[in-house]
């Protein structure tokens, strides 16, 4: 079924206007803003002027847990006012590294997430979402349909637009990044490796590269879908820096580290971080409105 632009409109809450709004210029469709507040005992306030019969609700679920809420009263709001379909554009999806119980007494927190949404929505779209585990978006968020972006075609872009300096090499840090990490070198042309992890607690990793492969007097792009503490991100860089590689960069997905674990990150040998626009972040560098409006108009068929 296709979707006319007059019955679509994008919807976002206060934070996300800026890339709702680049979002909603790709797609040359409205954009209307979620009026948030609060009552005097300090619950969520809600209002929302308008919608669409189809209505593409902005949230990026980054510092996730005061924003789930308004997101679910949003979209009660949207079907009241007539929304028969609302597709959750949630570039970066919180809660899905923690996909299994890691120690008795924990909650799978991805399953109950996909859960308490899954009611109230019809299509996620996202970017990167991290799966492991769990391979398929489908198994978090059951009955809803879900669409999960690659970077891989955003990193590239930007290598293309790079000097590389010398020989290059991609590498991942563990073996999640396998898929990625090859996408990106074979479009570039570029060799690539992935280490192995073992994580031994929230800020520390142990990680190995094959002594067969050599970065001695190479340019590293190292690729990973989320820099969270910058734990993994500096354990690679001082393993290729002990390796003999000649210069070191980052490209990210989803950066979520403060400033002062970038500044560790540079201490580690990683010379330059880069990540896209999911998360607002210091070292945006590279946009994905238009990856998403790609997959939107294929979705929805406008
Ligand atoms: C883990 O499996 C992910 O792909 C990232 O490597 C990880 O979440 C990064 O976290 P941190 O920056 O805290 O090491």
């Amino acid at each position: 079924m296709t979707t006319s632009q007059q019955d679509l409109a994008i919807v976002a809450m206060p934070m996300d206007m800026e890339p709702a709004k680049r979002l909603a210029d790709q797609l040359r469709v409205p954009l209307i803003s979620v009026e948030l507040g609060r009552f005097p005992d300090g619950e969520t306030k809600l209002h929302l002027k308008s919608a669409a019969p189809t209505s593409i609700l902005y949230c990026s679920l980054y510092a996730p847990d005061p924003k789930i809420f308004p997101l679910i009263l949003a979209s009660s709001v949207l079907r009241r006012l007539g929304s028969r379909s609302i597709t959750l554009v949630a570039p970066y999806l919180c809660y899905m590294r923690q996909d299994k119980a890691f120690r008795q007494g924990e909650p799978i927190s991805q399953r109950v997430l996909g859960k308490v949404l899954s009611p109230w929505i019809d299509h996620i779209v996202t970017v990167e979402p991290h799966l492991h585990r769990t391979r398929n978006l489908d198994d978090v968020f059951v009955g809803v349909k879900t669409t999960a972006l690659s970077a891989a075609p955003l990193f590239r872009q930007l290598i293309g637009r790079d000097d590389i300096d010398g020989e290059a090499i991609v590498i991942g840090p563990d073996e999640e990044a396998f898929a990625w990490t090859k996408a990106v070198a074979e479009q570039a042309g570029i060799p690539f490796a992935t280490m192995s992890k073992k994580r031994l607690g929230d800020r520390d990793v142990k990680l190995e590269l094959d002594p067969a492969i050599s970065v001695e007097g190479r340019h590293v792009i190292l690729i990973d879908d989320v820099v969270s503490t910058g734990g993994t991100l500096a354990a690679a860089a001082r393993l290729l820096q002990s390796r003999g590689c000649k210069k070191i960069e980052a490209l990210v997905a989803h950066a979520l580290c403060k400033e002062s674990e970038i500044a560790k990150l540079k201490q580690a040998g990683v010379s330059r971080l880069r990540s896209t626009d999911a998360i607002p972040h210091p070292t945006n560098a590279i946009e994905i409105a238009p990856l998403l409006a790609d997959a939107l108009r294929r979705e929805l068929s406008l």
